[in-house]
């Protein structure tokens, strides 16, 4: 408890200036890679190419976020280029359970993600398979986007439950988190905070991240 973590989604970086992009949030948690494939999200990003180079030039440990069709055939090959932590979207998974093993089975962690129209009653009973769940608060596809403040009520039922259960699970929020509505996210029983916009659109990406930490904490 009292365990946060922030992790800046390079979705807001500059692309072609990566390496520098990467520099700038040495004081994050983790890194945030959205992978999306133009097919499960209608915006397209990068590969496993890609991803490696961030991988070997990142100061900090990889949290990739998958929204890709076919997770079950796709995902392993980022925890194989040694990503330390790989959340496949539920949605696109056929057998979430087999995919999570899979994945820690090569050394990552593991997180499966729900879109705001999923709900989580049916993970609850296997919280233990999985090292981190997603709640999305936007649509997953495109950073900017506002916070949605009514999957408030399923994030707090989750971490009731987790609680309850006595699960280490980490609970992510990702979409519209800012320094004005951190606070609500952390509140409803989130601890491991993506951020886009509010960190690489501020001046100093390395003061918003301590910002949000102290929101987060408080
Ligand atoms: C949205 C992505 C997010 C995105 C968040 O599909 O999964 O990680 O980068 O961006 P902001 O923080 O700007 O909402
Ligand atoms: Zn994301």
């Amino acid at each position: 408890t009292g365990d946060i973590r922030i992790n800046p989604s390079i979705l807001a970086a500059d692309f072609v200036n990566m390496q520098a992009e990467l520099a700038r949030i040495a004081t994050a948690d983790f890194v945030h890679v959205d992978v999306m494939d133009n097919h499960f999200v209608p915006n397209l990003t990068f590969g496993p190419q890609m991803v490696e180079r961030i991988q070997a030039t990142s100061p900090v440990p990889l949290d990739v976020h998958l929204m890709i069709s076919d997770a079950d055939r796709w995902a392993p090959e980022y925890a194989e280029l040694g990503a330390a932590s790989v959340t496949f979207h539920l949605e696109a998974a056929t057998d979430p359970i087999t995919l999570a093993r899979r994945l820690r089975a090569i050394g990552s962690r593991a997180g499966v993600a729900v879109k705001p129209a999923t709900p989580v009653e049916g993970l609850y009973d296997v919280l233990d398979e999985f090292d981190q769940i997603l709640v999305m608060t936007v649509e997953p596809g495109f950073g900017g986007q506002s916070f949605m403040a009514d999957q408030m009520p399923k994030l707090a039922r989750l971490h009731d439950e987790a609680r309850r259960r006595g699960s280490q699970v980490w609970l992510q929020v990702d979409g519209g988190i800012s320094e004005s509505t951190i606070a609500q996210a952390a509140e409803a029983g989130a601890d491991t905070f993506v951020a886009g916009s509010a960190v690489f659109g501020a001046d100093e990406p390395d003061r918003a991240i301590a910002a949000l930490r102290r929101l987060a904490t408080e």
